[in-house]
This record gives structure tokens, C-alpha cells and sequence, in this order.
């Protein structure tokens, strides 16, 4: 059994090859790689390195022969034509004829308005017609996406946000890495979509509690509109690209969109998620 893992040097990935090590041998792991000086410390650990950028369909199918299991984590670089790149690696599985091909998408993807959704469905819709044996990883928000917040609220005193009610149910990513290296390695059926999320859905106060208890002084919540948030943002530097995703975002918490609390994520790793206070405070 040769299991492949793309983006196998970003953080998601390198969690994912470290999850699989604990389930199966090195020499059974392929870690598809565009840097391989990147990638050294994964070739230390005996996993076999290839290397093949998203935009590079040629390599890709090089780097895929012979592989029977692949982890597509979807591409970082939204500056890009992201369904095409995933499409290359899609195209390179069917060629090499894999058994199963997962992919990390995001909450509802065929429906949500998340920022990030677009891409996500285009390449689930390319997936569905790809002929593969597929599972989509729904996966929802990283609870070290809010890691910027807690040096935001160290200087501000509070947790700036339009997403009103809204819960997230966020996740470690180690979670969802351990998840996906779950998925790649047993012998249980699995379901064609897992939406995953955090056992814990949590509020903007209760944010602003785990960040007070990290940095030990007080966090409060400076609930905004979107066009205040905006304009506090700029006014902060950040920007414009990053802003209106911050306060497109806050729109999807505020209408629910990443508040996942199907359990798929405990159920697929056996145990309680990790609580997001946890997370923050390893993270920092
Ligand atoms: N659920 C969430 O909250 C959330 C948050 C952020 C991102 N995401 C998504 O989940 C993915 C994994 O998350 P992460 O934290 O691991 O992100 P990350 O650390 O930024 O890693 C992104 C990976 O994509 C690789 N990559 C980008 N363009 C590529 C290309 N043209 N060819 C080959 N590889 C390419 C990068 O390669 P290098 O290692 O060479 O740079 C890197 O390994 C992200 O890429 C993004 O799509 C999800």
C-alpha cells in the first residue's frame, strides 16, 4: 500500500505525514513536494519525496505512479486558478489509477458562501466527474486561524468582529490531520463526505475568554458592523485582500456556515477534538 500526501511541507500536510508515520511504514508514505530542500526533514524520516508542483500536470504524473491511496490538500495560493491545480493532481490520480483519492475541502462547500467555498466546489464538482473513488474532507475552521487575534488582543484589549451570534466550530489541525490519516489507512467503509468540525461550537465571547486566559489579562468583544470592521482594519494596516476576507468570513459565522456540529470529526478520530484554548496556547 503506497499512500500519497500533496502539499506534504505545509502545516496541514506535515501533521498528516506525521499522523500516518504512527499507522504505517515510512517506506510506505509518498510525500508529493514543489521544494525539496522544504522536504529534507521528511525524507529523514524515510518517507519517500517527489517532487511535483499543482502546476506542473507532467510531474504530477510521474510523481503519482504507482501510488495507491492520495491526500489532495487543496493549494494556499488564492492568487491562483486553484480548481485548475487541483484538477492536475485529479487528473494524475485517475491516470495512475489510484483506489482512493481524499480531498480537503470546506464546510458545505456546494452551498456555502464562505469566501474560500468557490474553489472548493469547483473542485469537488471536477471530482464528481473524475470517475475516482473520492472522500471529501469538509474541513472547518482551524482554531489556530484565530493565533493572530491573541497579538491583536494583546494590544487592543479586545476581539474585533461583525459575526454577531455566530458560533465556530473550530478544530486543531492536528485533528484534522489525524483525521485524514485515518482515512487513508482503514480498512472501515467510509462515507463519500465528512463534515468536520470541533466537538465545541463556540461564541465570540467565549473566543475572547480562551485569548484572556492565554495571554492572563482581560479580552472583551468589540462587536462592529462589516462596514466598521472594514474600516478598522485599514485603519490597522491590513490589507484590503485580507480585510474584506476577515469581514467576508465574520458574514459566513454570523449565518451559521462554520458552525459543523455533525461529530464526523471525534467519530473519525476516536476522541474528544481539542479544545480550542488548548490549541491557542500550544500555538503561542
Ligand atoms: N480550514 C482552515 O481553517 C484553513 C485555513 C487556511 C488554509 N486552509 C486550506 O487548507 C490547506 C492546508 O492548510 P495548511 O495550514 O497546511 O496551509 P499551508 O501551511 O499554507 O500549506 C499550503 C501548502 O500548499 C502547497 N502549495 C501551494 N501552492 C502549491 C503548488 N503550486 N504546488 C504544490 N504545492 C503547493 C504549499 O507548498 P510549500 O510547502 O512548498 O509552500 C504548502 O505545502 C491550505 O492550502 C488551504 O487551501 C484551510
Amino acid at each position: 500500500m503506497t499512500i500519497a500526501v500533496t502539499a506534504a511541507t505545509g502545516q496541514l500536510g506535515t501533521l498528516v505525514v506525521d499522523s500516518l508515520l504512527t499507522k504505517v511504514p515510512a517506506a510506505e508514505i509518498v510525500a508529493i513536494v514543489r521544494d525539496a530542500a522544504k522536504a529534507q526533514p521528511l525524507a529523514d524520516r524515510g518517507v519517500t519525496v517527489r517532487i511535483a508542483s499543482y502546476d506542473d500536470p507532467a510531474a504530477l504524473r510521474t510523481a503519482l505512479e504507482g501510488v495507491d491511496k492520495v491526500l489532495l490538500i487543496s493549494g494556499n495560493d488564492v492568487t491562483k486558478d486553484r480548481p485548475a491545480q487541483h484538477a492536475h493532481v485529479i487528473d494524475a490520480a485517475a491516470a495512475a489509477g489510484v483506489s482512493l483519492l481524499a480531498y480537503t475541502s470546506a464546510p458545505a462547500a456546494d452551498t456555502s458562501t464562505l469566501p474560500v467555498a468557490a474553489d472548493h466546489k469547483a473542485t469537488e464538482e471536477y471530482l464528481a466527474t473524475s470517475g475516482l473513488n473520492t472522500v471529501l474532507l469538509r474541513n472547518g475552521w482551524y482554531h489556530e486561524n484565530y493565533v493572530p487575534s491573541i497579538d491583536a488582543a494583546r494590544h487592543t484589549g479586545s476581539v474585533l468582529t461583525s459575526a454577531g451570534d455566530g458560533r465556530v466550530a473550530s478544530a486543531a489541525r492536528a485533528d484534522f490531520a489525524e483525521a485524514a490519516a485515518v482515512v487513508l489507512t482503514t480498512d472501515e467503509p467510509l462515507q463519500p463526505v465528512y463534515e468536520l468540525g470541533g466537538d465545541v461550537a463556540w461564541t465570540q465571547d467565549e473566543l475572547a475568554a480562551a485569548i484572556a486566559d492565554v495571554i492572563g489579562s482581560p479580552v472583551t468583544v468589540a462587536q462592529v458592523s462589516p462596514d466598521e470592521q472594514s474600516a478598522a482594519l485599514a485603519a490597522a494596516g491590513v490589507p484590503d485582500f485580507w480585510a474584506g476576507f476577515t469581514v467576508a468570513t465574520d458574514a459566513s459565522i454570523r449565518a451559521g456556515e462554520l458552525e459543523v456540529t455533525t461529530g464526523d470529526l471525534s467519530a473519525l478520530i476516536g476522541r474528544p477534538t481539542t479544545p480550542l484554548v488548548d490549541a491557542l496556547r500550544a500555538a503561542v
